[in-house]
């Protein structure tokens, strides 16, 4: 079996786990400080605020940046199903964007069209971990006066512009699932350069309390409970083990980059498939490797399921590239204007197998079963 992806965990990870185990505090306490403070400078934030998954990062967001019941909220339908849902958890609606044909992101023309007067925030992805036209797109939700929040999910060790991925950002959104470049099993951590948000989200993933848990615990503090809220604390065991992924995430990303570019020449001469290119000026983490198949002769995702049905009979982790929310029961219901980018993304994109420790012989065996199942494929 060549696995999807497969978390890079070594002896550095699991001594971490000890030494809050024998400590006797396994909650929210100092290890998720510690963790937060090194996100925010790795993440080139003022602040990160550690919570127990992407989705509740997204969900908090939102919240702090009031979107109430009766807003609407525009975010891709190309992206995976927790992005959508987050506008449904703050009680708003989601209102569905086309991503561009070239990079499976929105762009700040597709966002403008599906405008509405209702429109509190925008959820933009850094899809895959290619990152979207930052500058832009924060122009665009200024001038109308609304949020932009940066689903930054796959993008933690992407650069834009040269830029770290929340630099500046009000709101930049990272899950560390197992599926991304680094794991805490289960997390995620939002960053902002906004004191006041940071105090929001910090209250808000844990009971609407006035103070850390650790500080409650000391004893001596007594706590308040300042508005109804959640329980999404991230937990020191996790922490521990994100705090040693940080310090192997360049080593990650790099290598990532170095497996992409072996795909690339071995697929060079496959006209069927199109990598994955973002642009030049932007350093891409790689996340996934994603390729899109050339469409065969009956439904659109056919020849391309087809495809993924051979490699996983081989063993091959491959899995269907990016989904289109709009496509799934959940969102089929919903109105929207039409998609048709990210139909195509979704019919077509491909996601190849790709870790730390893939060797030569896995990739080989990897593009050798593309181009034969494409060649047997109509
Ligand atoms: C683009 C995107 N947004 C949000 C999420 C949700 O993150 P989590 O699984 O940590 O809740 C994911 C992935 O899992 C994702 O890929």
């Amino acid at each position: 079996m060549i696995p999807i992806i497969q978390p890079l965990f070594g002896p550095e990870e699991q001594a971490a786990v000890a030494a809050v185990l024998r400590s006797g505090w396994v909650v929210q306490g100092p290890r998720v400080e510690a963790f937060e403070s090194d996100l925010a400078a790795i993440g080139g934030a003022e602040y990160a605020v550690a919570v127990s998954s992407g989705t509740a990062g997204l969900h908090l967001s939102l919240l702090a940046a009031n979107v109430h019941p009766g807003d609407d909220v525009i975010v891709p339908s190309l992206s995976f199903i927790a992005t959508a849902n987050a506008a449904w958890m703050a009680g708003a609606r989601p209102v569905f964007a086309d991503v561009a044909p070239d990079l499976p992101n929105v762009t700040p023309d597709s966002v403008d069209r599906v405008w509405t007067p209702q429109t509190r925030a925008v959820i933009a992805v850094h899809q895959l971990g290619v990152p979207f036209d930052r500058q832009e797109m924060r122009r665009l939700c200024h001038d109308r006066g609304a949020v932009l929040i940066e689903d930054a999910a796959c993008a933690l060790g992407s650069l834009h512009k040269g830029e770290a991925i929340a630099a500046d950002a009000e709101f930049a959104v990272f899950s560390f699932h197992p599926r991304k470049v680094i794991t805490t099993g289960e997390g995620g951590a939002i960053l902002t350069n906004n004191p006041e948000h940071a105090e929001r989200l910090r209250r808000l993933r844990n009971h609407g309390m006035s103070i850390a848990a650790d500080q409650r615990h000391a004893g001596g503090k007594r706590e308040q409970y300042l508005e109804p809220a959640w329980n999404f604390r991230m937990t020191d065991i996790q922490a521990a083990i994100g705090g040693e992924q940080l310090r192997k995430l360049g080593e990650i990303v790099e290598r990532r980059r170095l497996l992409a570019t072996r795909y690339e020449e071995l697929l060079a001469t496959c006209y069927e498939v199109a990598p994955l290119q973002p642009r030049a000026d932007d350093h891409w983490n790689v996340q996934t490797y994603c390729v899109c198949v050339a469409p065969g002769q009956g439904e659109p995702a056919a020849r391309r399921d087809e495809v993924l049905r051979r490699l996983n009979e081989q063993g091959i982790g491959a899995r269907r590239g990016i989904l289109a929310a709009h496509l799934e029961p959940a969102w089929h219901d919903l109105l929207r204007d039409p998609l048709p980018y990210t139909e195509a993304w979704a019919a077509q994109s491909l996601a190849l197998p790709l870790f730390h420790g893939m060797t030569d012989d896995d990739q080989q065996q990897v593009a050798g079963a593309l181009v034969e199942a494409l060649q047997q494929v109509p």
